[in-house]
């Protein structure tokens, strides 16, 4: 079965609106202006800006093919939660996907596997395409523990997800010792990893659908001096990109490679 591919930048805390615009007129290029989705042309492309970025992204995207998704979601549809936003809020701004667990959620801002779930769950119960994300730290693969770290994650990260909603579940395989180190995994390493997902997919749901659909996407240093080899995997489905994806040449340099 074949699974289109993805490219998704997650541009973190950079580009504000007018720069994130710029950004996507740059990219609009590159992608072609036809409202497809996916996947004929090419990769399903999504950009993940920063939550006040998001409107003038989604406005600037408009008629293209660029997908636009934020990087956090809260579970509770609204209340007393600072510094939050609900799913609604998200898909009233446009937004059809939404990241969560971020190693950087989950190292810097104290997310767990139980809220990673919870965020989880609010997005696919708001409609939008969820691309979770998990991933060892270097000491964790040092002590050759990454397996049971990324079933952990994974397993708990799904805990309530029925293989119906799987169709709105992308997962990215993110090693954090890759992540903005230039340290990218072998094409070997990710492979692996990537496999043993499928697998595990194959054992949480009865459906062998959910594990021949369910793209996973490698994010961690990838650019387009070494998204090729990644992507020829037979198990990696495309790139979750941080870097790489502020620069539009880059970005659209691993547009192609996917394609
Ligand atoms: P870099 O591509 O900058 O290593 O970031 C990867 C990442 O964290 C994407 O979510």
């Amino acid at each position: 079965m074949s699974r289109c591919k993805v490219i998704a930048g997650n541009w973190k805390m950079n580009l504000n609106a007018a720069q994130g615009v710029e950004l996507i007129e740059k990219l609009k290029g590159e992608v072609g202006g036809c409202s497809c989705g996916c996947c004929d042309h090419g990769p399903e492309v999504v950009v993940c800006p920063p939550f006040t970025t998001l409107p003038a992204v989604v406005a600037a995207a408009k008629g293209s093919c660029l997908k636009v998704g934020a990087q956090n979601i809260h579970w509770a549809e609204n209340g007393a939660f600072t510094g939050e936003i609900s799913g609604s809020m998200l898909t009233a701004a446009g937004v059809t996907h939404v990241i969560v667990g971020h190693s950087e959620r989950r190292q810097y801002f104290g997310e767990t596997d139980a809220t990673v779930n919870q965020r989880l769950l609010a997005g696919l119960a708001n409609g939008l395409t969820v691309i979770v994300c998990v991933g060892e730290l270097l000491s964790e693969r040092v002590a050759g523990t990454t397996k049971a770290v990324i079933e952990r994650q994974v397993r708990a990260a799904l805990a309530g997800v029925d293989a119906a909603a799987m169709a709105g579940v992308i997962i990215a395989y993110e090693p954090v010792w890759a992540i903005g180190t230039g340290k990218v995994a072998t094409t070997e390493e990710a492979q692996e990893v990537h496999a043993f997902i499928r697998a595990l997919l194959k054992q949480l749901f009865a459906c062998p659908c959910v594990a021949e659909t369910t793209r996973i996407l490698y994010g961690g240093s990838m650019n387009p001096g070494n998204a090729v080899g990644l992507l020829a995997q037979k198990d990696i489905d495309g790139g979750l990109i941080g870097g790489a994806s502020l620069k539009a040449d880059q970005f659209a340099a691993l547009i192609r490679a996917a394609r």
